[in-house]
């Protein structure tokens, strides 16, 4: 953790997700205790159909809401797609963008990943943008300098600490079990700081919540959340549980 930063855990539903499944967002607010209020933010990022009845789900709770993409448009003929404001105006604060899943499955490169980033912005969401290397690429000893191309590539102009949330998911270790080891985690995200440095200056780069996702549990969220500059997680699978998500959520408290 860095100290200064007060830590966020933010689950991503993906396409999971039904209405009876509020039922999670309602236990999780329940379990979000004054302890843990004290300590770490929370942001939960269902499915767009859920979005409008999870914010009010979580309305009084302190526990926000997120998007898990947006257009890089403002509003027009765009079929299935979803605008930055909608997601505001269901009541989110943040909105992924750049998960390696819509890099790989709908092939967003990194300017459009920074468009959508930049779309969030103007709504005044904070982006939380993905960024990760592969297993042919951490293999080829690439991992840090592909990590640090998506970074220039797909950060927004004039982000702050307080606008922008970066989150380091290794496209291997999303949904497989497998993780990093803390030092190739300390590693990159002692690179991402640096690299955030460069492109926003080091006083906004130093406050900047950096997230680890990919397979965190219970069982091993102490050991990553431990990680300097690891400042919370980007929880998948685990945040559909309520118990397992907080769990995390304490251990980054
Ligand atoms: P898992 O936690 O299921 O590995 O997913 C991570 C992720 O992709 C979060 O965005």
């Amino acid at each position: 953790m860095t100290r200064s930063i007060r830590p966020l855990v933010a689950g991503n539903w993906k396409m999971n997700g039904l209405k009876a499944d509020l039922a999670i967002a309602a236990d999780i607010a329940k379990g979000y205790d004054a302890e843990l209020k004290a300590a770490v933010d929370l942001a939960l990022c269902p499915p767009a159909s859920l979005l409008a009845s999870a914010s009010d789900a979580l309305r009084g709770s302190h526990i926000a809401s997120g998007g898990q993409d947006c257009s890089t448009q403002d509003l027009g003929a765009f079929t299935g797609e979803i605008s930055a404001a909608m997601l505001a105006d269901a009541g989110a604060s943040f909105a992924i963008v750049g998960h390696s899943e819509r890099r790989t499955l709908h092939g967003e490169t990194d300017a459009a990943v920074k468009a959508k980033a930049q779309a969030a912005l103007k709504a005044a969401l904070v982006p939380i943008v993905c960024v990760g290397e592969t297993k042919d690429e951490r293999e080829a000893g690439r991992a840090v300098a592909v990590v640090t191309g998506q970074l220039h590539g797909s950060l927004p102009e004039a982000a702050t600490a307080a606008t922008l949330v970066v989150a380091y998911e290794p496209v291997w270790a999303i949904g497989t079990g497998l993780t990093p080891t803390a030092a190739d985690v300390a590693e990159m995200h002692a690179a991402i700081r640096a690299e955030l440095g460069l492109l926003l200056g080091d006083e906004e780069a130093a406050g900047v919540r950096l997230l680890y996702g990919g397979s965190v549990k219970p069982s091993n969220a102490a050991e990553l959340m431990n990680v300097t500059h690891v400042d919370g997680a980007l929880v998948g699978g685990a945040s559909l549980k309520a118990e397992d998500f907080l769990a995390i959520a304490r251990a980054c408290a």
